[in-house]
């Protein structure tokens, strides 16, 4: 299996919880690490330009509403299938779907207020990790 960097965002209502460190903690005892994690207001504008793949979508106006309503922390994550591994961490979109144990299932409110992100695929997670750190904002460990 190859090593991975993916980005993980811990959404408004992760931090609203006082949730960061029981989530980073999930990330860690699965072996995945952050190897670049900061804290960001996003401004509307940049809200619409991360999801902007979704913006035909009925709920993009509410997404990025939520997205802008406080800070959030984004990392990037490195392990051993780390795309795949942080998506099973975090569970279906929708948590009345979640399995049990997964992060979403623990916390999440509802499929929009849903705590925590992940790219879904390697050209996405380059892209998203790009959004958000440069070379050398990303560290080896
Ligand atoms: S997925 O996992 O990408 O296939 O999920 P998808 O259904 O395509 O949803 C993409 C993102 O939109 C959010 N979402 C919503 N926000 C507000 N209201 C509604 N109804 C809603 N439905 C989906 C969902 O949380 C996904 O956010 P991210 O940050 O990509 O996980």
């Amino acid at each position: 299996m190859a090593v991975e960097t993916t980005l993980s965002i811990l959404k408004p209502d992760a931090l609203e919880k006082n949730k960061i460190g029981d989530i980073i903690n999930r990330f860690e005892e699965a072996g995945l690490t952050p190897v670049g994690l900061r804290m960001v207001h996003l401004s509307q504008n940049e809200a619409e330009q991360f999801y902007a793949v979704h913006k035909e979508r009925p709920f993009f106006g509410e997404l990025t509403e939520f997205m802008t309503r406080g800070p959030v922390v984004v990392m990037a994550l490195r392990g051993e299938n780390a795309i795949e591994r942080n998506r099973e961490i975090m569970g279906a979109t929708n948590p009345d779907e979640a399995d049990e144990g997964t992060i979403r299932a623990d916390l999440a409110t509802s499929i929009g207020e849903n705590t925590v992100h992940g790219s879904d695929s390697p050209e996405n997670a380059e892209i998203e990790v790009n959004f958000f750190f440069s070379g050398t904002q990303l560290f080896d460990r």
